[in-house]
């Protein structure tokens, strides 16, 4: 690549190219519409209702028929996407988990009536037992210890009733060993070779995360930390690591997890794999936003364009962001 030129001062005003929005738009780097949004939301069971998250101002868990009229919305908004994620009381979680792999659960139920009034809009789901187990781990714990290989098959039964629910995308978050290409494998053999899986691959321990397990209702059953199984903050060759080794297991698309402190890794990721390439602005940096928005002491609306936009200039190719509505209205003008 050649050097970057700039002529020195008064042959070049970089200004000039700044006078007007004309100027300013014919000569922008990135674009950004709500093609490049995956709107993630909560569901809850029941009907005709919604319960607001503290943590999260503005957002609220949904019953499946709210869900089913939000997706009709962000249709009619041009999003392409929606991520699911289950509400779970303590009577959902098990030893065993199996509520998981249950073909008439929340997320599986949710997808159903979804796909039926709304058959364009991409369904993605999350791939992890946090939301089914007593004690909000991830993967089942034995004896102390988070344990690979059970928990893969278990991983995999969850991945099937989603792909047999009709999920166009599966999102496995939980950062096992193995658990992409076993999943890959079970989709061909039972005949779901169409469904996509995009890899939480550089997926760090973050204290981003706050906020959602509130939403979910993780907060009070996670005993401990995430840190044997999920990358440590300070680590970005490892990210790139676990993004090749997801690719080569047979992931589609990849994400990086949180976002917004971790552009460096987008940036490397798109650059090293040249593969459709996410991010997930998470709950703590929609929190930290909206909550200084609501306060006064930021221009939500701004912020949050300018939040979206540094993922797409960083080379991701679209964001997980609970904005995304409210992205999309700013998009249509
Ligand atoms: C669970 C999962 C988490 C998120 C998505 N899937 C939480 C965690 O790993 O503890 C976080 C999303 C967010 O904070 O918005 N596997």
């Amino acid at each position: 690549m050649p050097k970057p030129f700039a002529a020195p001062f008064p042959l070049s005003r970089p200004r000039r190219l700044r006078r007007t929005p004309a100027l300013r738009a014919m000569t922008r780097e990135t674009a950004m519409t709500p093609d490049n949004l995956i709107w993630p939301i909560f569901l809850q069971g029941g009907r005709d209702e919604q319960s607001a998250i503290v943590s999260m101002p503005g957002v609220s868990r949904l019953t499946v028929d709210r869900a089913v009229t939000a997706a009709r919305e962000a249709r009619s908004l041009g999003i392409p996407a929606m991520c699911l994620f289950p509400y779970t009381g303590p009577e959902s979680r098990t030893e065993d988990c199996a509520e998981a792999w249950s073909d008439d659960n929340l997320t599986n139920t949710a997808i159903r009536a979804i796909k039926d009034a709304v058959p364009e809009m991409a369904l993605m789901t999350d791939i992890a037992l946090d939301p089914y187990n007593i004690n909000g781990h991830d993967g089942y714990v034995v004896d102390g210890e988070i344990v690979n290989d059970p928990t893969v098959e278990a991983l995999v039964k969850m991945a099937l009733a989603q792909a047999r629910a009709g999920a166009d995308i599966l999102g496995p978050s939980d950062m096992m060993d193995g658990r992409i290409g076993a999943i890959r494998a079970a989709l061909e053999s039972e005949g779901h070779g169409h469904v996509a899986i995009l890899s939480y691959a550089a997926k760090f321990a973050s204290a981003f995360y706050g906020p959602f397990r509130d939403a979910v209702g993780a907060s009070g059953a996670l005993k401990g930390d995430k840190k044997t199984y999920q990358i440590d903050p300070a680590n970005a060759e490892e990210a790139l690591r676990m993004v090749g080794r997801d690719l080569a297991e047979g992931a589609d698309m990849v994400m990086v997890k949180p976002g917004m402190s971790y552009l460096d890794i987008c940036h490397r990721v798109k650059d090293a794999f040249e593969v459709p390439t996410f991010a997930y602005q998470v709950s703590g940096e929609y929190a930290m936003i909206e909550g200084a928005a609501r306060n006064g002491w930021l221009d939500g609306d701004r912020v949050m364009m300018e939040s979206l936009m540094a993922f797409r200039r960083a080379g991701c190719d679209g964001v997980l962001t609970y904005f995304a509505p409210r992205a999309a209205r700013i998009m249509a003008g």
